[in-house]
């Protein structure tokens, strides 16, 4: 039976989840705030800059869900070198089993041309414009908006220009201003809410692009958990988050962040990781 009324339901969830913790000792109650204990479960390198395939520079991830819950994880494959211009092409890999097994690589159609920019008159984010026949003839390939999702730009909003991320606050209604708790050495971060919690990634240090570190937030952004959890130490730069919910069990447990991660620097490789919310348990 599906409880139709959103009243009742708020109502009923927090009821129900502590009257299950209640009458089933031990057993897990995933929606309890109090519970969130991110742990890196599992990581995947998926593409390792320089040499293989003569691309000198992956960068910019982008992690995203179809609705039948596949991960599509997304990078810029830069030919020549590491610099924002220059010829680059879209690498994706598709992962059909919650990011368990090795993702699938896709071949990029051969000899499409494919051109993106930011923004138009109706909103920001980033649109692309194909050619299968060599620049003859165009038409109009994926949007990507940014936020504020399918509506029109006001003077306040911040575009990021990747993912959904947004390092430090941003909201439509109230006052743009700078949380100071989230250090940051300006760069592009990775957001999401899950069931009623905010996660934020980003490099954690005010000067350099190290130390990729998740955050939580049970206040819609207002103030965040103490308890941060490191990703990795070392450089780090871009990263994005994305989630699965086709109603599973599995599904409320996970997130999964792809994120930029270096040795010496940070665009030596993109990574994607698995993680559990609940301390794997
Ligand atoms: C989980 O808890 C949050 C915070 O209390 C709430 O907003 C959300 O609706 C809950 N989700 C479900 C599916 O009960
Ligand atoms: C890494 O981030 C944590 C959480 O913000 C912080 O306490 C720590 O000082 C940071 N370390 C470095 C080296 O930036």
């Amino acid at each position: 039976m599906r409880v139709s009324g959103r009243g009742s339901d708020a109502f009923a969830g927090p009821v129900l989840v502590s009257l299950l913790c209640a009458l089933l000792p031990g057993c897990v109650c995933y929606n309890t705030s109090a519970q969130i204990d991110p742990l890196v479960y599992e990581e995947q390198l998926l593409w390792v800059s320089g040499g293989q395939g003569h691309v000198d520079t992956y960068r910019i991830p982008v992690l995203t869900f179809t609705p039948k819950g596949s991960l599509l994880a997304f990078a810029e494959g830069r030919k020549s070198s590491s610099s924002d211009i220059g010829a680059k092409f879209l690498a994706m890999r598709r992962s059909t089993d919650k990011g368990l097994s090795t993702f699938k690589r896709y071949s990029p159609a051969k000899g499409r041309l494919v051109v993106c920019g930011h923004g138009t008159i109706e909103g920001d984010g980033v649109f692309c414009i194909l050619s299968d026949d060599h620049g003859k003839s165009w038409r109009n390939g994926a949007a990507l908006k940014s936020i504020p999702y399918n509506q029109k730009k006001s003077a306040q909003d911040f575009n990021p220009d990747e993912c959904q991320g947004h390092a430090r606050k941003e909201s439509r209604s109230k006052e743009l201003y700078f949380d100071s708790a989230l250090v940051d050495p300006v760069v592009a971060a990775g957001a999401l809410q899950k069931n009623g919690i905010l996660y934020f990634t980003n490099p954690s240090n005010d000067r350099n692009r190290v130390n990729l570190t998740l955050r939580w937030s049970l206040t819609d952004g207002s103030s965040w958990e103490k308890n941060a959890v490191q990703i990795w130490a070392g450089p780090s730069g871009y990263s994005c988050m994305s989630s699965l919910d086709t109603g599973s069990v599995e599904d409320r447990k996970f997130v999964f962040v792809l994120y930029e991660k270096g040795h010496k620097d940070y665009y030596e490789t993109i990574s994607f990781v698995k993680i559990h919310l609940y301390g794997g348990r």
